[in-house]
């Protein structure tokens, strides 16, 4: 293992001001995100969905990374560049979904479990062929009468602590990214109380794995209050709960962690990146790897019609900048309202 190539990856994907492109979404969930603008979820409509993001023009100034399904992986752009080739050129690191998803974890009602470690090293020596520099596992924990269960956290903490020895191992760095659902209608504090438990799992079990931290990117859940909570924290209480609950948790040596977005509108995902960002004397850079609010709507303004790909490049673009700004503290909310 090349300790100082993977550190220096890691840095690459949270440096100042650019943050990730989740674009990894599953051949199933992809087409539920089609079924929303009545496209048939073929490959060549993924591929040219792909496409009109990965090639949206300036996109990494703001862009340090883009993770891809591997069906993604392997296709190019309509000109025969593959996508990999294309952000590698452009100064973005391509990466990989190496997870296959959740599963019920049995005996616990209402818990996942993720799968695919099975074969996993064989498929990141591939992936790393094909130019994939970073991977990405979910692991998923939800909030419910009597739930989560430690057998849950802890079982999906030692997951993806192998995940990441083995990525490590193959050169690759591991996202790491355990997610506390906001779907729910719990409050703030008790996202705040299993996030912690779920984080301190997590970094236990990295450490027991001897995973190299400099050399990981950590994904975790904003501290929100569930969406079904009819009094839910306003956004400078995220922020602030969000903070506290990573300077408890996450170790310094960590260099960057990159937030998903869950569910959260696209400007709510920006404001509360920026009030972090503001907040300030943080120990790791503290940007985005957002799926959902960076696409929302850039796929329906598109809506799979040629006509529309530079108009879904410029919301995309747009999406791009006002994270780009927050990651550095620096978005103004009143920039929603200029035209991409
Ligand atoms: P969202 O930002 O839409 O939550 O997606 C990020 C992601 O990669 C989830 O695994």
């Amino acid at each position: 293992m090349n300790r100082n190539e993977l550190a220096r990856i890691a840095q690459a994907m949270v440096a100042k001001g650019r943050g990730i492109l989740a674009a990894d979404e599953s051949t199933g969930t992809i087409k539920k995100r089609f079924d929303k603008i009545g496209l048939e979820s073929t490959e060549e409509n993924r591929r040219a969905y792909r496409e009109l993001l990965f090639t949206a023009p300036g996109c990494a100034e703001h862009i340090s990374g883009v993770i891809m399904y591997d069906e993604t992986l392997r296709q190019a752009t309509r000109s025969g560049e593959r996508f990999a080739d294309l952000q590698s050129r452009l100064g973005i690191v391509p990466g990989i979904k190496v997870d296959a998803g959740t599963k019920p974890l049995p005996n616990f009602p209402g818990e996942v479990v993720t799968e695919g470690l099975d074969g996993l090293a064989g498929r990141l020596k591939e992936y790393h062929g094909l130019g994939a520099r970073f991977a990405k596992w979910r692991a998923v924990i939800d909030i419910g009468a009597g739930i989560p269960t430690g057998t849950c956290i802890e079982s999906n903490a030692e997951l993806l602590a192998r995940y990441a020895a083995l990525c490590q191992e193959a050169e690759i760095v591991p996202i790491v990214e355990p997610e506390v659902l906001m779907d729910g209608a719990h409050s703030l504090e008790r996202c705040e109380e299993v996030t912690s438990a779920v984080l301190t799992e997590v970094f236990d079990r990295l450490y027991a794995h001897r995973v190299y931290l400099e050399g990981i990117v950590l994904k975790p859940n904003m501290v929100v209050s569930g969406q079904k909570n009819a009094t839910r924290a306003g956004p400078q209480q995220v922020a602030e709960a969000t903070v506290r609950t990573l300077k408890r948790h996450v170790p310094s040596a960590v260099p960057g962690i990159a937030f998903l977005s869950g569910g959260q509108s696209e400007a709510e995902a920006t404001l509360h990146l920026d009030l972090m960002n503001r907040i300030g004397g943080l120990p790791w850079a503290l940007s985005f790897s957002y799926g959902r609010a960076l696409q929302q709507t850039a796929l329906t303004t598109w809506g799979g019609r040629a006509e529309n790909v530079a108009a879904g490049q410029r919301e995309f673009l747009k999406r791009a900048k006002l994270n780009g700004l927050a990651a550095t503290g620096r978005y103004d909310s009143g920039l929603e309202k200029q035209a991409a």
